[in-house]
């Protein structure tokens, strides 16, 4: 029985997992990237298309208008889809969602291939609204399904993978917009459009996996067919502890099938998880990864490195979020999630803060603009430990099967929204208060890691019921949140 609990990794639910994450991850990751590069020449594209249609030329700000739209519908789609989540995770299942969602993908990838042949900038954008909705739904989806039919003892790593294939994709996405590759004026439409491959992926590779077995018990009521999903991705038939547990989360679960957005919003069992749940959400977006990485440009430049010396640092830093997170991937399972939360938020903290003395003092000496470069790529590494990675499974696996679905629904959607705000604030608030705009972060991150320490519990190696035990006793006792 020792032993049964140790391994778990088999050759099928490693096929799973990629088959997963890959198809879905990947689209994410590509596409919060892939916009970068090209982006001016999408600007000088949008003007010329203009005065073909028009004999205009776009003024400035109508062109940042017109791109500050094809920016921002992506977010907006994202919190749609996140918002989705739920429907989708009850209606077609987790794995049959999945595969649902890659038509958007396949939407969006002909909008972007053939927009600049219909010389149709409203087409760009309609395609980053739609492949907004689908990585909203990705992010919902993805780690609930990985999560579920993870082994407890490598759930953390599982859900893990959903971020490590994410930075992977990002990385993929900025060195296929290099201009030697496929960042030109002709090119940039098949760029774009590469976001296709991974859904055609999915479709092949997702449908002889199982459906979540969790879903199948529980949701469905069809313990036949979950016994016959969990041995095959077991790889035995020795299932019998793990059909157990799964059963007692069904007995707890048939009072309330499916839980409400009022009745999580209510009922104190249920919203001390949600607000853990969003918490984490926030602290992922506004701890000012986004920020940082923005301002990376202007802090290779002040430096002083040339524009192929200040790319080769984008790559270093991709790659070093790639390596960090496949460590933190590694780590969930052994310092747990709380941990390794407070651990990336408190270097973060310390980085933002020194990096923002690096900013006022940067004419001082040469060296302290090094010393930028350095803190910037390590806020990437500190980042990577654990708050790029855990808030995506983490709602995952504070509830019960029935409230999952809607939990994960509204943590995907604020995630979002929050993405959204830091974008639109951050250009504003940085021309109004200089590198002062920092500090903001450094007041965040504390707030975050003050909440992590006191009311975040760990759930490393916990069953479900477990966890949600801890909260019934929290909800039912002196303290709540
Ligand atoms: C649009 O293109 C014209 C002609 O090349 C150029 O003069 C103008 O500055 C461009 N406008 C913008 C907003 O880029």
């Amino acid at each position: 029985m020792v032993i049964m609990k140790v391994g778990g990794l088999n050759a099928r639910l490693s096929y799973v997992i990629i088959a997963a994450a890959f198809g879905s991850a990947f689209q994410h990751g590509f596409n919060l990237g892939v916009i970068n590069a090209p982006l001016k020449l999408i600007g000088d594209w949008m003007n010329t298309t203009s005065y073909d249609r028009s004999e205009m030329y776009l003024t400035e700000t109508e062109k940042t208008m017109i791109i500050s739209i094809m920016v921002s519908i992506y977010c907006i789609g994202g919190m749609i889809g996140g918002a989705l989540t739920g429907f989708f995770a009850e209606r077609f299942g987790r794995k049959g969602g999945l595969l649902l969602n890659n038509i958007f993908a396949i939407l969006a990838a002909v909008l972007f291939g053939f927009c600049k042949m219909a010389h149709s900038y409203e087409m760009l954008i309609a395609g980053r609204f739609v492949i907004g909705i689908n990585n909203g739904l990705n992010a919902g989806l993805c780690p609930m399904y990985l999560s579920e039919i993870a082994p407890v003892n490598l759930r953390g790593a599982i859900g893990t993978a959903y971020q490590l294939v994410l930075t992977i994709s990002i990385l993929f996405s900025q060195i296929m917009g290099l201009e030697s590759i496929l960042g030109t004026m002709d090119l940039w439409p098949i760029l774009l459009a590469l976001t296709g491959l991974p859904a055609i992926f999915q479709l092949a590779a997702l449908p002889v996996c199982p459906e979540s077995p969790k879903f199948l018990l529980i949701t469905k009521d069809e313990p036949v067919a979950a016994q016959r999903a969990l041995t095959w991705l077991r790889d035995t038939a020795n299932v019998h502890d793990e059909m157990g547990e799964m059963r007692n989360e069904a007995e707890a679960s048939k009072l309330v099938p499916s839980v409400s957005l009022r009745e999580i919003l209510t009922n104190p069992t249920l919203r001390i998880p949600l607000v853990i749940s969003l918490m984490m959400m926030m602290a992922q977006q506004l701890s000012g990864i986004n920020a940082v990485i923005f301002f990376s440009t202007e802090i290779y430049k002040s430096a002083g490195l040339s524009e192929e010396a200040a790319l080769n640092a984008t790559i270093a830093m991709g790659t070093m979020n790639v390596l960090m997170t496949f460590a933190s991937l590694v780590m969930v399972e052994k310092f747990g999630r709380k941990t390794l939360m407070l651990a990336g938020l408190s270097g973060m903290l310390v980085d933002v803060f020194l990096l923002f003395i690096c900013l006022l003092l940067k004419d001082v000496a040469s060296w302290i603009s090094y010393l930028s470069i350095f803190l910037v790529i390590f806020f990437v590494v500190m980042f990577a430990t654990g708050p790029g990675s855990i808030p995506w499974f983490f709602v995952t696996e504070l509830f019960a099967q029935n409230a999952r679905p809607t939990a994960s629904s509204i943590a995907v959607a604020v995630n979002w929204t929050a993405a959204f705000f830091v974008g639109l604030g951050f250009l504003p608030l940085q021309e109004l208060t200089g590198p002062y705009v920092f500090l903001i972060f450094v007041a965040l991150l504390a707030g975050f890691i003050v909440f992590t320490w006191f009311k975040v519990p760990e759930t490393k190696g916990r069953t479900i019921d477990e966890i949600t035990a801890v909260f019934k006793q929290t909800a039912y006792g002196a303290n709540s949140v």
